[in-house]
Parts: structure tokens; sequence; C-alpha cells
């Protein structure tokens, strides 16, 4: 059977994930979320911020697009997947003198669709390529990305730039689906797509620090970025969902404790970007956030205001 890989581009990828799950339940669901990321925004800017960038926009479900056009002179929303962005903006109302504001740009934060990663990795299972081949591809190329200077430097020196949750969305969550398509086509063993499932996760720590780094660059030097991340997974029938809920509602915050939960319950890739972002960013403020995100399951959102980190 030849292999092939269908509607697998990154936009049409993410647009399916954004259109999961009923968009107005979502929106009325993420109410109070959304309040509270206006409020960390509200206080972390001033009468001198003109312009914001929001990374991983979504459907804006997450971030008050109202707000936005009240707030700021230019407002550029972005995303892999504009159309979600353009459904958002719908959903909210957005009026035509506020959309005059706002500019979209369709951007992939990791390089890896222009480099044509997943394509590449497609003709080589159709050249039956080993399992080892693929390792080295993935390494090698992950190593080797960068994402389109260009875009970057034209948009470059915001005075906020707002990072959705994103760590945990680039590119491991196309990979796992990949092996999973790759699994039933039966052409490797389980080993070999252990492998190369070993590989991806691997490389995410580089995925996510060139995602900081791209963050940082977009930033002006006395501007603020605003960092939030799903960091972790909460099954609201479970115990822990009443133990994070009661200590984010306890003052003062036992930080500590919730410290020792991240630890224990943190997802990987959360923490790994979270930990790169200390590094490159003086902070300001840090704040622990509750993301009801659907009847099944909650977030612990890790949201951190900060500078880019001063060199010297
Ligand atoms: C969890 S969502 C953030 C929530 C979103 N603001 C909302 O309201 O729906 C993560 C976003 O990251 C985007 N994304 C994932 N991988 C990306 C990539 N490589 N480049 C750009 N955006 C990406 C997805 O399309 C998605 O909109």
């Amino acid at each position: 059977m030849d292999f092939r890989l269908k509607n697998f581009n990154l936009s049409f990828f993410n647009n399916d994930v954004n259109n999961s799950g009923d968009m107005q339940q979502k929106f009325a669901l993420w109410a109070e979320y959304r309040a509270e990321i206006t409020a960390l925004l509200d206080d972390a800017t001033n009468k001198d911020t003109k312009n914001i960038l929001v990374l991983g926009a979504g459907k804006c479900n997450d971030i008050d697009l109202h707000y936005l056009c009240s707030r700021f002179a230019r407002i550029v929303l972005s995303d892999v997947d504009i159309k979600s962005i353009e459904d958002g903006m719908r959903m909210q109302g957005v009026s035509d003198g506020d959309r005059k504001k706002i500019e979209l740009l369709e951007m992939d934060y990791t390089g890896l669709a222009e480099a044509g990663f997943f394509n590449q990795l497609e003709s080589m299972i159709q050249q039956k390529s080993s399992a080892n081949a693929f390792v080295s591809y993935i390494e090698s190329s992950i190593q080797n990305i960068h994402v389109c200077d260009d875009i970057a430097c034209d948009n470059a020196h915001f005075d906020v730039v707002l990072s959705c949750p994103v760590y945990t969305q680039l590119m491991y969550t196309q990979s796992e689906i990949f092996l999973q398509i790759l699994n039933q086509y039966q052409l490797y063993t389980a080993k070999d797509l252990q492998k190369m499932d070993h590989a991806f996760i691997k490389s995410m720590s580089q995925v996510v620090r060139h995602y900081n780094a791209l963050m940082m660059s977009m930033v002006s030097d006395d501007g603020v970025v605003i960092m939030l991340t799903d960091i972790i997974e909460i099954i609201r029938s479970e115990e822990l969902h009443n133990t994070i809920g009661n200590l984010l509602d306890s003052q003062p915050l036992d930080v500590c404790l919730i410290e020792k939960h991240i630890t224990k319950h943190g997802l990987a890739f959360a923490k790994n970007g979270r930990e790169d972002w200390l590094e490159k960013a003086d902070v300001i403020t840090t704040e622990y956030i509750l993301w009801p995100f659907n009847d099944y399951k909650s977030y612990l959102v890790y949201g951190a205001v900060g500078k880019k980190k001063s060199i010297g």
C-alpha cells in the first residue's frame, strides 16, 4: 500500500485541532479565563503601550478583542491558522472600525513547514528508509530550523508580545498523529516507531527554545512579553482538579506547593518552554490561572510578564 499523508499541512492540521468542540460553548466556558488574561495584560501595560502582537491567537477564545481594540492602536494577531482568527473576530463581533486596527500575520513558529519537514518524512517512508535514517533526518532538520527572518524583522519591536499557550502545540502534536498513521500502515516495527517518537520528543527542547527566541526577537527593548503556558492537564473528574482549584483559591498562594504539583504532574514541553523563557527574560510578575478547557479537562496555566533580558 502506498503511504500518503492527507490534509497534513500545518495550517490544515491546526485548523482541524482548533475546530474541535463547540466554539460558542468554548467561548462561554473560557469567559473567566479570558477576563484573567485581560487583567494580566492590563496590569502589564501603560498609556505608552501602543501596539501588541499576539502569538497563537487561534480562535481568539482567550483574548478579548474588544479590549484589545479599545486599548491599542495597532493589533497584530498571528497564528499558522488564519481561518480560525477570522472565525474568532466574527464570533466576537469586531466592528468594521476596529477591524481596521487589526492585522493578521500568518506564521509558522517552527520553520518546519517551509523546510517541507513532513513532506520529506512522507517521501522517506515511500522510499522505505530505515528508522535510523528517520532519526538522523528529524534531529538534523530540527537543529537547522529557522523562521523566515524577514517576517520577524518586518514586524519586530512590539510594545507587547502576548504568547497564548503554544509550547505544547508545536510540532509534537502533529508528530504523534504522524506516528499513529504510520502505525496503521504497519510498515515499521513498534521498536522503530518508538525510536522515531523518541527523536521527536528529544527535538522538542530545540523547538521551544527556538520559539522563545522568536518571541523575544519581536518585542522592543522597553516592551513587555507575556508568556502563558498550559503546564498541567487536569481531568475534571479527578481529585487533582479539586486540589489545584483549592490551592488557587487560597490566600496567600502556596506557590511552593503549586510548584511541587507542576514538578510531579507538569507537561514536559511546557516545563521546558518555561525554563528556557525564564532564562531569556527579566521577570516582572508571575501568575497561576485555571483554564476550564472543556467538560472533560482543565489546564493549570502559568503566566509570566517580563522584559527581554538586558545583555551584560
Ligand atoms: C492552544 S491554542 C491557543 C488558544 C487560542 N488562542 C484560542 O483561543 O483558541 C495554540 C495555537 O497555536 C497555533 N499553532 C500551533 N502550532 C503552530 C505553529 N507551528 N506556528 C504557528 N502557530 C501554531 C495553533 O493553530 C493554535 O491556534
